[in-house]
């Protein structure tokens, strides 16, 4: 059996977080190094809160790491504007609950540069929420550079519409300038986004169907889905984007995408602010294509 991949998730939980989270916990292709968490779908305390909560769920030994809770330049959107997708505590309408284990002391930009310099070369780095802590790791530690093996992150929408203006992903809107240095580090990134985390969805049958296989993970991902599912469906989608499970899956899974390398920046002021625009900037991969019944069954097939 090849080695489980090392990796660590950045992330802002967060209904598809959560489903992202409690999916690496299942996937033995994968070895998770720890959580950090960024301001996104809830303020930065929360987003700590609702990871440790995760892990409690998952019986997930490892660490939590807090970190940005505003973005590098901006300032942070109202709170109240996602809270509108993702509910005012992050889990829709699953109410918070206090967790039981408690997070590092070392903060989210200084974790991820000692687990990179603790294994050069072999950890993954998934940013599933505003990609403010990758940067600040960039910033703060010289080596991390060249310790971290990848980064590949849920954000931006390449060839297809935005899903917070008709430009940009929710994302990227929130920190563009975080991206646009990432992807001017020369570290290795893949973009998992709308273009193809739009493809892959989870319908409320889908779910139950989850929640009747595993009644811990799957009943509490069928409940905190409930209004989120809705918002697509009013959209007139049958479920909702999958798109955080997309990223994790594009780190152990990259053959169920179609991945081209190409020049990618980030628009950052104007109208298209947030925009992710290919044919210039530094080189990175995108993913354009899936093989979204394979995604789809991989992400619901995983939790046995
Ligand atoms: C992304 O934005 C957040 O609302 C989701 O958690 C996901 O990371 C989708 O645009
Ligand atoms: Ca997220």
């Amino acid at each position: 059996m090849p080695k489980p991949t090392k990796m660590i998730i950045d992330t802002d939980p967060g209904v598809d977080d959560a489903m992202a989270i409690l999916y690496a916990a299942h996937d033995t292709s994968i070895e998770l190094l720890g959580l950090t968490t960024v301001f996104g779908n809830v303020p930065v305390e929360k987003a700590t809160r609702n990871a440790l909560r995760l892990c409690d769920l998952a019986d997930l030994e490892i660490p939590v790491a807090e970190g940005a809770a505003k973005p590098s330049v901006f300032a942070p959107l109202d709170p109240a504007e996602a809270a509108r997708i993702h509910g005012a505590e992050g889990f829709g309408p699953v109410p918070p609950e206090t967790p039981q284990r408690t997070p590092t002391e070392e903060d989210a930009a200084d974790f991820m540069a000692s687990m990179a310099r603790r294994y050069p070369g072999e950890v993954t780095l998934c940013a599933i929420g505003p990609i403010t802590n990758v940067a600040e790791a960039l910033r703060r530690h010289a080596d991390f550079v060249d310790n971290i093996a990848k980064i590949i992150f849920m954000g931006g929408a390449a060839y297809v519409p935005g899903n917070v203006t008709p430009y940009a992903e929710a994302n990227t809107y929130q920190d563009p300038h975080a991206l646009a240095e990432v992807l001017a580090s020369g570290v290795p990134t893949l973009m998992v986004g709308l273009d193809v985390t739009m493809q892959t969805t989870g319908s409320r049958d889908d779910f139950a169907e989850l929640a009747r296989r595993h009644p811990d993970h799957g009943g509490f991902l069928e409940r905190a889905s409930d209004a989120y599912i809705g918002i697509y469906e009013a959209r007139g989608l049958t479920g909702c984007g999958l798109h955080d499970p997309a990223a994790v899956i594009a780190c152990v899974k990259p053959d169920l995408f179609e991945i081209t390398q190409e020049p990618l920046s980030v628009v950052l002021d104007g109208e298209q602010v947030g925009r992710t625009l290919p044919g210039h900037g530094s080189e990175a991969q995108i993913c354009r294509g899936v093989d979204a019944p394979k995604l789809k069954k991989r992400f619901f097939s995983m939790f046995g």
